[in-house]
């Protein structure tokens, strides 16, 4: 029987993050000139990453998605790729800002990653710059275009909407989609720790993205297939598919199955967690499998989170989740060091 926690949820999927470092500084993730790095000696080693994931399986978990900072950055990831992949997951899959994968996406589609995720906010070359503070658009179609090829089970591509800022693409972008054959997620700002330049006027809600593609493409009609991922999925008036990932407007919270293990083995059961669970320093300290699943499932069983639904009371007085000083003084609070 798989342990539910104290809103009925079960725990199904782990967000792996394995590097908090990334080649790009997306605004709405690393607005700051300075960041606060994990130390090398914190970072879990392959065999202790493994270890970790085949412990969150024996608590229920048979999702895992290796994210970052930018994951590809960490070395020989595909080493660890092929290592998970032995686990016998039911589902391995890599969101990615797409950079490496020219060099690394053929090494790891071998290794075992079956679906892929990559982050693509504007298809405008200036754009890029400014949103993502480096001229690395053409290295990220590149990217896509390469993961193509390599025929990965699903490609998808995520979109962060951020109103003045690339909401006027929404239409482009769903043709570019349509032409790589990926499917596109449009995701609402969100108010995370990192995202310290966050307002609310800034985000456009699933309603309005969901208007704007009715109008552009002749209407839009929910597909009936949620289950427990974040995106509800529309048909558009042409056929394609799109989703909406309302993370800020209309969270998910209910069906929220995942967690995230940090790079180095510290554990969140919520996304906006200001507190997580020292898995390494259980792991270094020489405890056994039962006592690591044992610790893993009676955390689980203790979880209440339901921090984006809670915050969506503050109406008005919303504003980010952290300002820069906290950021500092908890550096774990970062989406990019907890796996976006
Ligand atoms: P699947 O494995 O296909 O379900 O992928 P996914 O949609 O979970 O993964 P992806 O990395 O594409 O996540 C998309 C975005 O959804 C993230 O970058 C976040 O913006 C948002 N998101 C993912 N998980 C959570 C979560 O637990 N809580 C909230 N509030 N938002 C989340
Ligand atoms: N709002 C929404 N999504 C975010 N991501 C990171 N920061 C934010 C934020 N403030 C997500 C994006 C990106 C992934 C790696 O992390 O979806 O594609
Ligand atoms: Fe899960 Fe927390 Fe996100 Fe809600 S806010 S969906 S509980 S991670």
């Amino acid at each position: 029987m798989p342990v539910l926690d104290q809103l009925g949820r079960p725990q199904r999927s782990l967000r792996l993050s394995v590097t908090d470092r990334c080649n790009l500084r997306c605004t709405y993730c690393m607005p700051e000139a300075d960041y606060t790095w994990l130390p090398k000696q914190d970072i879990l080693t392959f065999d202790e990453t493994v270890r970790l994931v085949s412990r969150f399986m024996a608590a229920g978990v048979d999702r895992v998605r290796v994210t970052g900072g930018e994951p590809l950055i960490r070395q020989d990831l595909a080493v660890l790729v092929q290592m998970l992949a032995g686990l016998g997951l039911r589902d391995l899959a890599l969101t990615t800002n797409g950079i490496h994968l020219p060099e690394q996406g053929s090494a790891l589609r071998d290794a075992g990653i079956r679906r892929v995720t990559i982050s693509l906010d504007t298809l405008q070359r200036d754009r890029f710059r400014a949103l993502a503070g480096r001229d690395r658009l053409d290295a990220v179609l590149a990217g896509i275009d390469h993961a193509r090829q390599l025929g990965f089970e699903q490609i998808k591509l995520n979109t962060v909407v951020i109103r003045d800022r690339n909401d006027d693409e929404l239409v482009a972008l769903c043709d570019y989609a349509e032409s790589v054959g990926a499917e596109l997620r449009f995701i609402e700002y969100m108010d995370v720790g990192g995202a310290t330049q966050w307002d609310r006027t800034q985000v456009v809600p699933r309603h309005e993205i969901l208007a704007r593609l009715g109008d552009a493409f002749g209407g839009v009609e929910p597909v009936s297939d949620r289950d427990w991922a974040p995106a509800d999925r529309y048909r558009l008036g042409t056929g394609l598919i799109v989703g909406v990932i309302s993370s800020t407007t209309e969270p998910f919270c209910r069906t929220c199955d995942r967690t995230r293990l940090t790079a180095d083995g510290m554990w969140y059961t919520c996304l906006y967690a200001r507190d997580g669970i020292d898995l390494r320093s259980a792991l270094r300290a020489g405890a056994d499998d039962g006592e690591l699943s044992g610790l893993i499932e009676r955390v689980w069983a203790g979880r209440r989170d339901r921090a984006a639904e809670d915050r969506l009371a503050l109406r008005e007085s919303r504003r980010a989740l952290a300002g820069a000083d906290e950021l500092r003084t908890n550096p774990h609070l970062e989406m990019h060091k907890r796996g976006g």
